[in-house]
């Protein structure tokens, strides 16, 4: 027996077969459509870049743990991207001469992360990238949450399905300091301890806690200052909100988009004040849809510039669960609107003709590559998910006519050869 390859896609990858990517065009479609409403611009990027402008500020998860690394033939040491801020930042920062801040930008970009392939989690997915950069302003805060809304009604769901669930790490080191008494020198590892806050045990919350010097006391103050939600604002000292674009984003109109949350914190190390993740209110996805935040500091990598940057990604992965979870996933599209069928391989080419002027009406149209008895044919149109199949008869043909026929009614009647595309529409609407 000679031995094959395999024929399935490497582990945590996935293929994406027409009718599946069908689905993915017509919801990545209405997301760029969205997008582009608001003025984003698209842009792209290579999926090689040097290592470094990971390890630098991204956080240990990333560069210790799911960076694909390789030496190419010319000894750099390259990764896959994991995500697309840090190439971003790059082009942002190699372009800001000639660009005039603020710059609204959105990608779509395939990022690679080596994790434990679960519900979710796979190791190849796409992200949708929506940033805003050069402006401090509390508007950017506020355009993002909206435009989040947006997407998401754009594909069906309600507020209901969805949480915007909103924390200023600055907001919360204040909280951490002045009220819990946890020290600076800890903070990093406190955030650390609340990134996994929602995943751990009790039991285990409280071992982590000692671990890091925390008394039972503190415990319980942080697990007070976590659940607090808005009410700990009032708790906080003035100095530490006034500065503050979340803050801002509650006092105003927009205040209704977003939950305040001071348990989000987020894993990535580059992360300055705003942080959000978007979250399926059905139990089943327990993973985010959307992660993102504002980052003061990234361009700093590759310019003395100071450009800040605030933006999301939106994952395929949980987008996709999350549509097939509330009814929202849309059917696959047809293969064709109509196949224009000849009776006999002689008449291909008036079949090739017809077919070019439906084409020309805008129809979705194909003529058989390896001709088969009509019988044959009717039965593939009516698989390709067709409208109409134009029959082309030797007879009809000679007269000037063709045959249309509907494959919904199975009704069939002669038309004029140049009225075929009209009246293969009107079986279309
Ligand atoms: P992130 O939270 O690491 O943020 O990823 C954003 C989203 O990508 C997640 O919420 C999730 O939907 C999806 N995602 C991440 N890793 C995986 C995976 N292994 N499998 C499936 N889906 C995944 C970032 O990447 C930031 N760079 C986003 C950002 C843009 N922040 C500011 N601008």
């Amino acid at each position: 027996m000679p031995e094959y390859l395999p024929t399935a896609p490497t582990r945590g990858t996935r293929d994406f077969l027409p009718a599946e990517m069908s689905v993915r065009t017509q919801v990545f479609g209405h997301l760029y459509e969205v997008l582009e409403r608001r003025g984003f611009l698209r842009y792209d990027g290579p999926i090689l870049e040097p290592a470094e402008i990971y390890e630098a500020k991204s956080g240990q998860e990333i560069a210790d743990q799911q960076l694909y690394t390789l030496t190419d033939k010319g000894g750099r040491r390259l990764a896959l991207r994991p995500e697309m801020t840090p190439s971003v930042a790059r082009m942002i920062a190699g372009n800001a001469k000639s660009l005039s801040f603020p710059v609204r930008w959105y990608s779509h970009p395939n990022c690679h992360r080596y994790e434990k392939p679960q519900r979710g989690r796979v190791r190849e997915h796409w992200q949708i990238n929506a940033d805003i950069f050069g402006s401090d302003s509390a508007n950017c805060e506020i355009e993002i949450f909206e435009l989040i809304h947006d997407l998401m009604t754009a594909l069906g769901a309600t507020p209901d399905m969805f949480a915007v669930r909103v924390n200023d790490r600055n907001l919360l080191s204040s909280a951490l300091l002045d009220l819990v008494g946890v020290s600076p020198e800890h903070l990093s590892q406190v955030f650390a301890l609340v990134d996994r806050w929602e995943k751990l045990d009790r039991d285990k919350l409280a071992e982590g806690a000692a671990e890091i010097g925390l008394s039972d006391k503190q415990f319980e103050k942080l697990s007070e200052v976590l659940g607090a939600g808005t009410a700990l604002l009032d708790e906080l000292p003035e100095h530490a909100k006034e500065n503050s674009n979340l803050v801002k984003v509650l006092a105003s109109g927009a205040a209704d988009l977003v939950r305040f949350e001071p348990i989000i914190v987020r894993g990535l190390a580059y992360y300055t004040s705003t942080v959000f993740e978007v979250f399926d209110t059905s139990p089943e996805n327990r993973r985010a849809l959307f992660g993102g935040g504002r980052y003061s500091d990234l361009a700093s990598l590759f310019t003395p510039q100071q450009i800040t940057g605030i933006g999301f990604g939106m994952g395929d992965v949980t987008l996709m669960d999350f549509l097939d979870t509330h009814g929202l996933t849309p059917a696959p599209r047809s293969e064709v609107d109509v196949m224009v069928v000849p009776v006999v391989e002689e008449l291909l080419d008036a079949a090739r003709e017809v077919a070019k002027s439906l084409r020309q009406a805008g129809l979705r149209t194909s003529t058989p590559i390896e001709l088969r008895k009509l019988g044959k044919e009717l039965a593939r149109a009516d698989k390709a998910g067709a409208a109409a199949v134009v029959i082309v008869g030797q007879e009809d043909w000679a007269a000037g006519n063709v045959t249309v026929r509907s494959l919904a009614t199975r009704e069939q009647r002669q038309v004029p050869t140049a009225e075929a595309p009209a009246a293969v529409q009107a079986l279309l609407s």
